[in-house]
């Protein structure tokens, strides 16, 4: 993890900073992400997949952490964008990223969305279904627009994850189905289609995986199918994105992969394959959210209440919780944590941290080590980087923490924390409720 140690007193520090200062700066909750540490990953990216294969590109995942200034290192990184939503395309365009190098997805896009897309600009749409396929090609015609896209496909591979966030199997809402001649004749439409250019096709299997068979299994499905397509209706595809999902060790168990470890397999099967098949290789995009930004981000809370439950439990209560964090509640997700002003204290006790929200299942981390633990303390739970602030709430009116970017000696916020006022933006007292 970057510039991570510990500093002054015993402090934690993180990108370069004493966290105790930058909480005491900054107020709690907060997150704070590591630019270099972001800067490193989609490096590593770029050498270790992109400049090592022809014609590779990859745009980093917007879900797993959005904000303005995260698309400008992005693009300072050379790296694309993968949206999924009005609001990301949005983001991504107030912050002056190039379009031209976005992906964007979504297994219901609006009218709307896709309208927004095709004024934008956006490189390719990732079409989900025939309906979308068929309102994007009515609409695009209507703007006199010709859609450069890619069809998402569901290659029925059970990726090894939780079973929220399998995206790939059979029965799954996203993509295509193989079943049938669903995509065959999605394909033919989109040949006989003016307002339509069809690119390639996309899968995503899921997220937060470990090993790379999976995505090899669907890479082989998909050049059956593009043999297939080629055969029935000559579609050749001149490129391929084969998503995302490269998981991240949140637990630092030693199973922190480098990307290439799903990459490489990846690439050698889909050349070996295809030139078995006959086929031209595509150009490969893949979409990594979490493995870029997880490590990056740490998030750091203030301990308001200890309560010691006889012998049985001693519970750590903090001022945020699943609302700034819902994935120990959402997926069972367990992260690393560390009491951030005290590392040099040796830890004599087992505690849980939980969160403030009125729900017993907002516990934050089970089973932490710490020395005896007081109010004031500062938690630092580690590997947040990637969907916690992205998937924030305000249940209980609770107001989201701001984003602090930390690099070399500067710290800015890149969101700020929002205030009672923003909570109630937009709330209205009918008259006859006055
Ligand atoms: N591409 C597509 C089309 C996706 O749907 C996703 C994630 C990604 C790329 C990036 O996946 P990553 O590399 O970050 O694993 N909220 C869940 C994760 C949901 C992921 C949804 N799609 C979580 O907190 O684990």
């Amino acid at each position: 993890m970057d510039g991570q140690g510990q500093g002054r007193e015993g402090h934690l520090r993180f990108g370069g900073w004493d966290t105790v200062e930058l909480a005491e700066r900054f107020g709690t909750p907060l997150y704070v992400l590591s630019e270099d540490a972001v800067r490193k990953r989609c490096r590593s990216v770029r050498e270790t997949f992109i400049n090592r294969h022809d014609g590779a590109f990859a745009a980093y995942a917007g879900k797993a952490f959005l904000t303005m200034a995260m698309c400008r290192i992005v693009q300072s990184e050379g790296l694309g964008l993968d949206l999924v939503s009005g609001g990301e395309l949005f983001t991504a365009q107030q912050a002056g990223f190039p379009l031209d190098r976005t992906f964007l997805h979504g297994n219901a896009k609006t009218k709307d969305e896709l309208t927004h897309a095709l004024q934008a600009g956006v490189g390719r749409i990732v079409v989900d279904g025939r309906s979308e396929l068929e309102t994007l090609a009515e609409l695009a015609r209507g703007m006199g627009r010709r859609a450069a896209i890619l069809l998402r496909i569901a290659p029925g591979v059970d990726a090894h994850t939780h079973r929220y966030i399998r995206t790939g199997h059979t029965g799954s809402k996203f993509g295509f189905s193989l079943i049938g001649d669903d995509l065959r004749d999605a394909v033919g439409f989109c040949m006989a289609s003016e307002s339509l250019d069809l690119r390639g096709m996309h899968f995503h299997i899921g997220s937060q995986i470990f090993e790379s068979t999976a995505h090899v299994m669907a890479v082989d499905i998909l050049v059956d199918l593009l043999t297939a397509l080629a055969r029935d209706t000559g579609f050749q595809a001149g490129e391929v994105n084969l998503g995302g999902g490269f998981g991240v060790d949140l637990l630092d168990e030693g199973r922190n992969p480098e990307i290439a470890s799903f990459t490489d397999p990846m690439m050698d099967h889909l050349t070996a394959k295809c030139r078995e098949a006959g086929l031209l290789r595509p150009r490969v995009t893949i979409e990594p959210g979490r493995w870029i930004v997880s490590d990056a981000g740490i998030t750091l809370y203030r301990v308001q209440t200890v309560k010691r439950v006889g012998d049985l439990v001693t519970y750590v209560g903090v001022d945020g919780g699943m609302t700034d964090n819902p994935r120990p509640s959402l997926y069972g997700a367990k992260y690393r944590a560390a009491v951030a002003n005290r590392m040099d204290q040796g830890a004599t006790e087992t505690v849980t941290v939980v969160g403030k929200c009125c729900e017993s299942g907002d516990v934050l981390v089970e089973g932490l080590r710490t020395p005896p633990p007081e109010r004031g303390d500062l938690i630092a739970v580690f590997s947040t980087g990637a969907y916690t602030f992205s998937m924030a709430s305000n249940y209980n009116k609770i107001p989201r923490p701001a984003v602090v970017l930390v690099s070399g000696g500067r710290a800015d916020v890149i969101a700020e924390r929002q205030s009672y006022e923003d909570l109630l933006r937009g709330e209205r007292i009918p008259g006859h409720l006055q």
